[in-house]
């Protein structure tokens, strides 16, 4: 059956502008998909840049204003994978442009900004969802089939950390290229919108709603040089954050994002535990998880290792032969098939933009809790 073409307009080539572009290209090769991704065109503002990732990606064309690309006839789907601040503005116009619509996470910087690219993409009702890819990691997929089948029975606690150390000095300027992280007016905030919504995205979908959390965060280093002003400024992000906090299923939970943990460059680990065993996850070594089943015959029982590389296990059977691996590139491709998966099936692909809006209002509870002190509800998305 021939393909139905489905031409792709990405906003930004930078880090996800690559991993973007490589699971469009690639998901129809290891996946029988309806669709056929076309690299249509790439904006970003320096038009030299992005014609030379047009030419090494293979994009057919470049603009340098998402305006124009928004507006053009020969564009199905736009791809925003830019900063933080461009994200609702970029959406919400291709939202009432009729295309469809990806978006990297944090949805919005804040959860009212979610909210209005919600309210776009449904009145419009175009097909929509965020990148928060690491759910569709095979054993990160393999532990929430294990959940949804009630084997860790009633849960009681839940524990996340996300763990960098690239800010530690000084000297790391704030603002502009490459580290628009650092500038609160860009990213929203910290690690809480940066590392921490992976984390909270990834424990909604396992365990369900958040009901109340308290927090604290901290900027470590207050001032820094701002790249666009050459002035030295205050420094608005969170560098570190946790929190405490109660989900609706009554599990208690803790989660911790910092980039002031020396040693670790991407440490996302989860842990859950629950009446009949646990399970443990790590980026670290993401193909296994490790599990543990109290209903084990006694003098056998103990942590198993699992390693989901087989083909009876979550998107393996796409890949190589059982026992070898897959990584971080391949959890992009599993969401662009997926998402491509469910539009020809006329269905929604989870996380949509109203999951995204979840996750952003935890992070503002978290970010209202660590100023007010005091313990903070979060609002229930339906
Ligand atoms: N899903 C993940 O695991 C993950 C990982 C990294 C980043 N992200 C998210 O992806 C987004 C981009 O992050 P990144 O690391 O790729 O950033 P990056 O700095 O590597 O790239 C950003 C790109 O956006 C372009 N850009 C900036 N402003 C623009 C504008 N007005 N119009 C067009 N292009 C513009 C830049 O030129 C650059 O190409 C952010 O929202 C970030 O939070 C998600």
């Amino acid at each position: 059956m021939a393909k139905k073409i489905l031409n792709i307009g990405m906003v930004g080539y930078g880090f996800m502008g690559r991993t973007h572009s490589n699971a469009f290209l690639q998901a129809g090769r290891y996946f029988d998909l309806q669709y056929q991704p076309v690299l249509k065109a790439v904006c970003a503002r320096n038009a030299a840049r992005a014609e030379a990732f047009a030419a090494n990606w293979g994009y057919e064309s470049i603009e340098t204003d998402w305006r124009k690309l928004v507006d053009r006839k020969d564009i199905d789907l736009i791809d925003i994978a830019s900063p933080n601040d461009t994200h609702a503005e970029i959406a919400i116009a291709a939202a009432k442009a009729g295309k469809i619509v990806m978006c990297e996470k944090p949805l919005g910087r804040t959860a009212a900004e979610a909210a209005t690219m919600v309210g776009a993409v449904e009145s419009a009702k175009v097909a929509n969802m965020v990148w928060y890819n690491y759910r569709r990691v095979p054993a990160v997929m393999l532990l929430k089939q294990l959940l949804d089948e009630g084997r860790l029975g009633r849960i009681f606690h839940y524990r996340a950390k996300f763990l960098q150390d690239w800010t530690i000095s000084q000297d790391l300027p704030q603002g502009g290229e490459g580290l628009w992280r650092l500038d609160a007016a860009v990213a929203g905030s910290g690690v809480t919108g940066d590392l921490l919504a992976h984390n909270i995205d990834t424990a909604l979908w396992l365990n369900g709603p958040i009901r109340e959390l308290t927090a604290m965060t901290e900027t470590f280093i207050k001032q820094r040089k701002h790249n666009l002003t050459g002035k030295v400024e205050p420094v608005g992000i969170d560098d570190a954050s946790a929190f405490l906090c109660r989900f609706q299923n009554g599990s208690l939970a803790t989660f911790e994002a910092t980039r002031y943990a020396r040693g670790h460059k991407a440490l996302n680990t989860l842990e859950i535990n629950g009446e009949h065993g646990s399970a443990i996850w790590d980026l670290h070594d993401l193909h296994r998880i490790q599990w543990f089943d109290h209903r084990d015959e006694g003098r056998l029982r103990g942590w198993r290792s699992i390693h989901v590389s087989d083909g009876d296990q979550p998107y393996m059977k796409h890949w190589w032969v059982p026992g070898l691996q897959i990584g971080y590139e391949h959890t992009f491709i599993h969401q662009v098939a997926d998402f491509l998966e469910a539009l020809a099936a006329g269905k929604a692909a989870a996380p949509t933009f109203r999951d995204g809006l979840a996750t952003d209002h935890v992070t503002d509870a978290v970010l209202k809790s660590a100023k007010s002190r005091q313990w903070e509800k979060v609002p229930e998305v339906i």
